[in-house]
């Protein structure tokens, strides 16, 4: 049994992760919360039947009754992901791993002095079935890739949410404090790009790091980094960006834009490959259990054949959870851990350079 402390008890806790770790009752228990937010922790608390709570993520990650730390607070998870590893605990953190090369040495070279302490990032794409499969497909079969294009066009908001699960909303929190987190996030972000950086530039980098990272993290496990960034384009309010990374015999086409108007959730990754075009499409951030699936069309004795894989019914955030706790009780390293995640982290920065 895991013992389990939360730090960030939003959106990602109560509809991502608490519903798993609650059905996963013979692996993980959560023996502890942590929000700023002091009435949404001990809603979290009473309605969970947690016994320790706390406001301060620090103070959660020196209990002893905690042995595994999951972050979802937002911004940067380095501080608190460094402060578990180094009070002893496994440490599941949620994406955006980091935001600036700084923050992310100092967690690298922590975890390099904690080697047998779990640290994985929450890239839960990367544990979908189709998307594994998709992995197979392209590793057992030589076609050369001729093409890739992806996509995350956004909507997530009443659409989804409302519909499908009830968010507990802080409420006890100070506007003006808010509104100072919300300066110094962008300041921090123009301290990462560089300085000098576009308000289009900022809010681009934060979308990419908020949803796009799903999909490039993804694309990295199936095609490995770029040779070169060859063009990031950015839409005036920063709301749409498109990227073309350029590999050794072909291009890959990435375009997100968030607009909440869009009653769709569109996301994707097509690989060509001379005859054959697999689709993996992702029809929703969140909602729970819908199956997915891979669509592959080919050449088959010169006729066209699709097959179609799936529906695959596992879901996503279950998988990445099991994984996490495979990882945990047999000190094996999980794909998405912190050396991998940094791979991403550099892109990131890189892309939202060329934004401006
Ligand atoms: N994997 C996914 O698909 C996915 C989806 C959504 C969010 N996320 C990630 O999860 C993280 C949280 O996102 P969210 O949507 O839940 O945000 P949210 O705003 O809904 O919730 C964040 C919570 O953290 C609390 N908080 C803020 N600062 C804190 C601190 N210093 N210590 C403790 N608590 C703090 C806030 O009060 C809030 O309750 C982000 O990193 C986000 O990128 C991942």
């Amino acid at each position: 049994m895991i013992c389990l402390g939360l730090i960030g008890l939003g959106q990602a806790a109560q509809i991502l992760h608490i519903p798993n770790i609650e059905k996963m009752e013979n692996k993980f228990e959560i023996t502890a919360v942590a929000d700023i937010s002091k009435n949404l922790t001990n809603y979290i608390a009473d309605k969970y039947r947690v016994p320790h709570r706390f406001t301060d993520g620090m103070d959660l990650i020196g209990c002893p009754d905690v042995d595994a730390v999951m972050v979802m607070s937002p911004g940067d998870h380095a501080e608190f992901a460094i402060a578990a590893l180094e009070a002893g605990k496994h440490v599941f953190i949620e994406k955006p791993m980091t935001s600036s090369l700084e923050s992310l040495e100092k967690l690298l070279e922590v975890k390099r002095r904690h080697p047998d302490q779990i640290a994985m990032v929450g890239y839960c794409r990367r544990y979908n079935d189709s998307f594994m499969k998709m992995k197979e497909l392209l590793q057992a079969d030589s076609r050369p890739i001729s093409y890739v294009r992806a996509r995350t066009i956004i909507l997530e908001g009443p659409w989804y949410l409302d519909n499908t699960w009830h968010e507990h909303k802080a409420d006890d929190l100070d506007p003006a404090g808010r509104e100072l987190m919300n300066r110094r996030m962008f300041e921090e972000i123009d301290r990462v790009l560089g300085g000098n950086t576009s308000h289009a530039q900022q809010m681009a980098y934060l979308l990419m790091t908020a949803s796009g990272c799903h999909i490039l993290s993804a694309i990295r496990e199936l095609i490995g980094l770029p040779k070169a960034i060859r063009s990031a384009v950015v839409s005036p309010n920063g709301m749409q960006f498109s990227l073309v990374f350029e590999y050794d015999n072909f291009n890959m086409v990435f375009e997100e834009m968030n607009d909440q108007e869009i009653v769709e959730f569109d996301e994707a990754i097509e690989i060509y490959q001379g005859d054959r075009k697999m689709l993996l499409e992702y029809d929703t951030p969140y909602i729970r259990y819908l199956p997915s699936k891979l669509t592959v069309s080919e050449l088959d004795c010169g006729q066209a054949k699709t097959t179609v894989y799936g529906p695959h019914y596992h879901d996503m955030f279950a998988n990445e959870l099991l994984e996490f706790y495979r990882c945990v009780t047999t000190h094996d390293t999980p794909k998405c851990d912190v050396f991998d995640a940094a791979e991403d982290v550099k892109l990131y920065i890189d892309v939202a350079k060329m934004m401006k």
